[in-house]
Parts: structure tokens; sequence; C-alpha cells
């Protein structure tokens, strides 16, 4: 302000952005390297150590300590371009047990389950581990992921790989071994404390009244199924349940582009087909919602409100 208590130029100027705080590689990093070839290698650094490719090795020495997009020279000669690797990146490269939720997926249970910093999820089965890292991450340290898995070999492979992405075991993560209909019938997992249920699993419909037990009202369950049959089973056991907000089905398509000049088009090879999200919301406990007002399709199961007439 002036003396005239007007503003001045200086007064109206945006204060400067404080700038990103400069983090030099270190070890534990996930790193990401490219080859000039655009391959991908995934390495997490370790003092002492030696990356080796066929075009030579390159010491996890020389990497430390530079900053994030550095370029790195291998004895070979051949020279890679070295980013912390992003999530997406680690997903796609992380070792298997089971098969993974892909990104483009993940991305879209988060948003579906609205999931946020400080929610409280419980997602089966583990599998391996990638999911777990999406949904600790929309979380942050202020939420709580329970993870549950069946079959022990897929339990480590998980909890190797999210170890390996936060470099520790996060605290507020907890990885279960069994079924999960179990530990919520056994009371293992807390009944109406989750705000997110997330089922990939092969029959999420044997799975609806653990579901139903562990969230609260208005809480959102999310199933990922990767065949029609198993959406449609699952879809009309959740109306035959009751208690649930009418199923919303959902698949995405995420289609790369090649960008070179004027040869601008949609890549040739893409991501044809990984799932289907089913999405439902918990009622409020003796809830029951309006009967629908339009024809059961056929196949669909009868509901009590439009009986079953067909005999
Ligand atoms: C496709 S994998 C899950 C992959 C995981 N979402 C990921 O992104 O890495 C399915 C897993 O569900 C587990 N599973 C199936 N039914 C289960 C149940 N009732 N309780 C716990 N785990 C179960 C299986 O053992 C299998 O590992």
């Amino acid at each position: 302000m002036n003396g005239d208590g007007e503003p001045t130029a200086e007064s109206l100027r945006e204060p400067e952005p404080p700038e990103a705080p400069l983090r030099p590689l270190a070890p534990g990093d996930v790193c990401q390297l490219t080859d000039p070839r655009g391959h991908h290698h995934t390495l997490v650094l370790e003092s002492g150590k030696v990356f080796h490719t066929h075009r030579g090795g390159i010491a996890h020495d020389d990497i430390i300590g530079s900053p994030d997009g550095c370029v790195a020279t291998s004895t070979g000669g051949t020279t890679y371009v070295v980013l912390r690797s992003l999530l997406e990146d680690f997903i796609l490269s992380m070792p298997r047990g089971a098969a993974v939720i892909y990104p483009k997926d993940a991305a879209r249970i988060v948003m579906a389950a609205d999931l946020r910093p400080g929610s409280r999820v419980l997602e089966a089965g583990g599998g391996s581990g990638a999911l777990t890292c999406a949904l600790l991450t929309a979380v942050g340290p202020e939420g709580q992921v329970v993870s549950w898995e069946r079959r022990e070999d897929f339990a480590e492979v998980a909890r190797s790989n999210v170890t390996r992405w936060f470099g520790a075991a996060p605290g507020n993560w907890h990885l279960g071994i069994g079924d999960v209909r179990d530990a919520v019938s056994d009371g293992s997992v807390a009944h109406g404390a989750f705000d997110a249920v997330i089922w990939d699993m092969l029959d999420p419909w044997e799975c609806l009244r653990a579901a139903a037990n562990a969230l609260r009202p208005g809480g959102v369950l999310v199933t990922y199924v990767a065949t029609t049959t198993q959406l449609s089973r699952v879809a009309e056991d959740v109306r035959a349940m009751g208690g649930w907000t009418e199923p919303r089905a959902e698949e995405s398509l995420v289609r790369t582009w090649h960008l070179e000049g004027l040869a601008v088009r949609p890549d040739h090879r893409m991501i044809g087909h990984t799932g289907f999200l089913l999405t439902t919301r918990r009622l409020a406990p003796g809830t029951v919602p309006p009967a629908r007002r339009r024809r059961p399709a056929k196949g669909a199961y009868p509901t009590p409100a439009e009986p079953d007439r067909s005999s």
C-alpha cells in the first residue's frame, strides 16, 4: 500500500512459489533407466552395487548423489537417462505373483472409491501389491490400508513390492494372510470401519456380505473383474442382496499416440482389455431403496419388488 492506502505494483505482485527442494538420487531410491532405444530398466540404488546391461555396467555409486533426471554412461559407452520411477513405471516393472491391476484402472479405482488423505480402505486379494501401492499413496500417512491375501506366496510378493516402493513397510498398512471373509467374520477386520472396500478376485460376489459388514454406511465398494460373466454375476448379486445403491459398471480404455513431425496418430498397439469396475455404495442399516421403475432385463434376478412370475 502507498501512503494513500492504495495498492502499489509491489503489493500486487504474486508471491514467488517456493522452489521444490532438490533431492539428489540416494540409496533406496527406485530408479528407471531409459536407453537410447527407449527400453526401460528399473533398479533400486544401493551403494557398491553394479547394474549390468549387455552394453556394460553402471556403478550405482556413479548415480548416487546425482540430480533426478541425469544421464549415466555404461562401461560400454551407452548412455541412459536416469529418473526416479513414477508409481506407474514401478507397477509395470514390478515382479508379479498374481496379475496386477494396471495403472489406468488403479487411477479410476482411487476416484471411484473417493479415496483421499485419511481414507480407510480394505482390499482383497493383495496379489502382487500393485493396487496396494496406489491405495497407500492416495490415503497418505494419515489414512489406513488393510490388505488380505489368501496365498502366502503372493502375500510375500506384495510385501516385497510395497516395501521396495516405499523404502519400508508403511506403518499404516496391514497385510493379513487368509480369506478376507474369515477375517471379517472373526472380527480381525473391524466392522463398519472402512470408507471403501476394493475386491480384486475371481468371485467377488462371494465376498459381498464381508464388504457390507466392513463398510460404514455410505462407503463405496469397487470390484474389479476381468469378464462380462463375472460383471453380470456380481451386479445381480448386489441387487439381490439389497442394502446397496444401483451398481454402476465401467471400463476404461487408454490409447497412446505416436507423435513425430506430421505423423501424429494413435499408436498401432494398445492394451485392449484389462477389466471392468463395478461400483456401488452401502446404504444405512435397514434402508430399503425405492423399487426401480423399469422392467427387469432377461436374465436379471427377480427382486421382491418385481416378483418372479415365470413359473
Ligand atoms: C488378481 S490378484 C490381485 C492383484 C492385486 N490387486 C494387484 O494389483 O497386485 C487376485 C488375488 O486375490 C486372492 N484372493 C481371492 N479370493 C480371496 C479371498 N476371499 N480372500 C483373500 N484373498 C483372495 C488370490 O489369491 C489372488 O492373489
